[in-house]
């Protein structure tokens, strides 16, 4: 990277131009700092202090000194200043202002060592456009444009031009999710009407920015699990560089982009180095997990960036940040090899590092850990052009609140931070989200010990010595489910000393935690979908990581025995088939919210259905009413036709067997 400066020219100027100007501090800790190509190398970086207290808050609480050690560790490392909205830049109840970050910076730098100081530029009109959970102060107009010119970039930049800070390196992430949403969710009506203001804002920001010598623009490129798809990636090229064009220095107001800001896409899927491979004849990347996209982590993902960057015409200097504060996926869910199995999904899925039920679930997911720590030119992966891996976004800081919480910064109610919707953005599953998370932004501990137990590599040198909570309950099964309550089961935490119980959450942890490895919910909803996980507890009060999630649905009392009829029949060609199912409603209720069940014998795979949401688990296939739907409901003697399109390879044996709600279905 250092091999391609690329404003040696200008950061000469500047340079001169200081020497000129401020002729008395040029000899101090504050002489400029000239342009250089990549603003990490060789440099420390800033250190929040008011993160760093937070953390030191929750090492005080920790009842377990091994965790509290581990959280002072890191303490220490540096995390982004991100300016949020207007009264960031002052300073508001949240935090200090941008003068007090770039005066302790000053404190931090050490004579003779360049210092970097991340900051987010985080405000643009209609801000977060797709998501609800991070919207913002400023409408999408022209009113808000005009506000966000003179009101936040305008000040902002007044700060960073002070003569005072020229000897600090600041490295701006421009607009986290703005421009790769215009890529993919610009038919979303709130992005539509964002997307000028988006373009506009960015181009002021880069101008106003890139005018001062010590500031380095990295533009946010969302990662690899949302860009990585060649139809997004080289659109993506595309609209970065025709937004570069539009400044007043072209590319060289980017000095770079940033990846996977505040997610947790994982680095590297060591286990899935090849999006090739083919199990069962089939190439990994048409897994589920991964619908046909080949960037799987975000090292393939700066490499493919790169290039197609490249070729629109930004310089061979582009350098790309990985932000990396989220994305280790450490602890005991973590897989040790690739898996053995024959079956792509089941290969995939228990092969891959990232242990989300889709990759597109953003908000405060669970299983989640510190990533690789901040670090200038990371070794290993040339075609990446990485400058550095960073932390933008600071662990322990929420996402998005799992409930709705009023409050004056714009910021709503998004359910993919709620645990207990299913969502139809991530295949009509859980969401994965940390229960009991507050509001964007602000500070989530039981997140943040889950992040500092689940690092990796894990924080303070590794090794078993270096485990501090029990490992995770395993096997988490349902027995009797009724329409009121539901019998869990599960298998002990593998730790052979300390576990003293386990809680079980529901969203958030029920009442009365159990010491044996079962447990009874009650009080449910009948016919509703619940998200149960089970952590490990020891003495000293360390909980385990949550199990994988286990989705049951209490049973539905519309369908008395004998109340439900199915036709099933399928027209079948060498590899695939439609299937066409008549569900006939054979009780004197009406039955509501159906879900019927079924199992293929030969291996058959759903691969998608009309008028029900359908699902596949191994051979158990699930298709269910969606609540609310024109056939929600069936009327007494009333029929819904449903089907799916399949594939399967040889024989094709209809199910023998169906159900509604946990009743057998006559056939015929
Ligand atoms: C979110 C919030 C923002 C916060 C940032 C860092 O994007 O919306 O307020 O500063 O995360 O935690």
């Amino acid at each position: 990277m250092s091999k391609f400066p690329k404003r040696l020219l200008a950061a000469s100027t500047a340079m001169a131009t200081a020497l000129v100007a401020w002729p008395l501090i040029g000899t101090s800790a504050s002489a400029a700092e000239p342009h250089v190509d990549n603003p990490y190398a060789g440099a420390t970086q800033y250190v929040n202090p008011t993160w760093a207290a937070a953390v030191e808050g929750a090492a005080t609480r920790a009842s377990d000194p091994a965790l509290a050690a581990k959280m002072r560790v890191v303490k220490n490392q540096p995390t982004a200043v991100w300016m949020d909205r207007i009264s960031a830049i002052t300073g508001n109840a949240d935090g200090n202002g941008l003068r007090f970050h770039l005066d302790r910076a000053l404190l931090q730098k050490q004579a003779g060592t360049p210092l970097v100081f991340n900051l987010v530029i985080y405000d643009l009109p209609g801000r977060d456009c797709y998501a609800l959970a991070s919207n913002g102060e400023l409408p999408a107009t022209a009113a808000g444009m005009a506000r966000y010119k003179t009101e936040y970039i305008d000040p902002i930049a007044a700060i960073l031009a002070d003569p005072k800070y020229q000897g600090i390196r600041i490295a701006a992430t421009i607009e986290p999710d703005s421009l790769p949403n215009l890529i993919t969710n610009i038919s979303h009506p709130e992005c539509q009407q964002a997307a000028p203001y988006y373009r506009e804002g960015v181009k002021y920001a880069l101008d106003k920015l890139h005018a001062i010598p010590n500031v380095y623009n990295y533009v946010d490129a969302a990662h690899s699990g949302w860009l990585g798809w060649d139809a997004n990636a080289g659109p993506a090229a595309k609209l970065f560089a025709g937004v570069a064009r539009t400044t007043a220095a072209g590319y060289a107001s980017i000095d770079g982009f940033v990846t996977n800001t505040a997610n947790t896409t994982p680095l590297v899927e060591p286990y899935l180095p090849n999006s090739s491979l083919t199990v069962g004849g089939n190439p990994i990347r048409s897994s589920k997990f991964y619908e046909w996209n080949s960037d799987f982590d975000e090292i393939d993902w700066t490499a493919h960036l790169y290039n197609l960057l490249v070729a629109e015409g930004f310089p061979a200097s582009t350098g790309m940040l990985v932000d990396t504060s989220r994305n280790g996926w450490g602890g005991a869910a973590r897989p040790t090899a690739a898996s053995s199995s024959t079956d792509l999904n089941t290969y995939v899925d228990q092969s891959r590092v990232d242990r989300r039920i889709h990759r597109g679930a953003w908000c405060n997911p669970l299983g989640a850990g510190i990533g690789e720590r901040p670090q200038a030119t990371p070794a290993g992966y040339p075609a990446s052009h990485l400058d550095a891996f960073v932390w933008i976004k600071p662990p322990g800081e929420s996402d998005g609140a799992s409930t709705d919480i009023p409050n004056d910064q714009g910021k709503r109610f998004d359910r993919m931070c709620d645990p207990t919707f299913v969502s139809p953005k991530l295949g009509n599953q859980l969401t994965g989200a940390s229960p009991d998370a507050p509001l964007a932004g602000q500070w989530f501990e039981s997140q943040f010990v889950e992040l500092v137990r689940n690092a990796y590599p894990v924080i303070g040198g590794g090794g078993t010595s270096d485990q501090v909570a029990p490992s995770v309950p395993s096997g988490l099964q349902a027995g009797t489910v009724t329409s009121t309550s539901v019998a869990l089961s599960w298998t002990a935490s593998t730790d052979n000393v300390g576990v003293t119980g386990y809680d079980i959450y529901r969203g958030t942890t029920l009442a009365g935690s159990s010491t044996t490895t079962s447990f009874t919910a009650t009080g449910l909803t009948a016919n509703t979908t619940y998200s149960f996980t089970v952590r490990a507890k020891d003495a000293a009060g360390n909980v385990s990581a949550a199990s994988t999630a286990l989705p049951v649905t209490t049973s539905n009392t519309n369908n008395p025995p004998g109340g439900c009829r199915v036709t099933y029949s399928a027209n079948s060609w060498s590899t695939g088939f439609t299937g066409s199912i008549k569900l006939t409603n054979t009780s004197t209720t009406p039955l509501t919210n159906w879900r019927l069940v079924f199992s293929f014998a030969n291996g058959q795979t759903v691969q998608q259905g009309w008028n029900a949401v359908w699902s596949q688990t191994g051979s158990t296939v699930t298709g269910s009413a969606t609540p609310g739907s024109w056939n929600a409901t069936i009327a007494p003697g009333g029929t819904v036709d449903i089907g799916f399109n399949g594939t399967h390879t040889g024989t094709n044996t209809a199910p023998t067997a169906f159900s509604v709600s946990g009743q057998a279905c006559s056939i015929g």
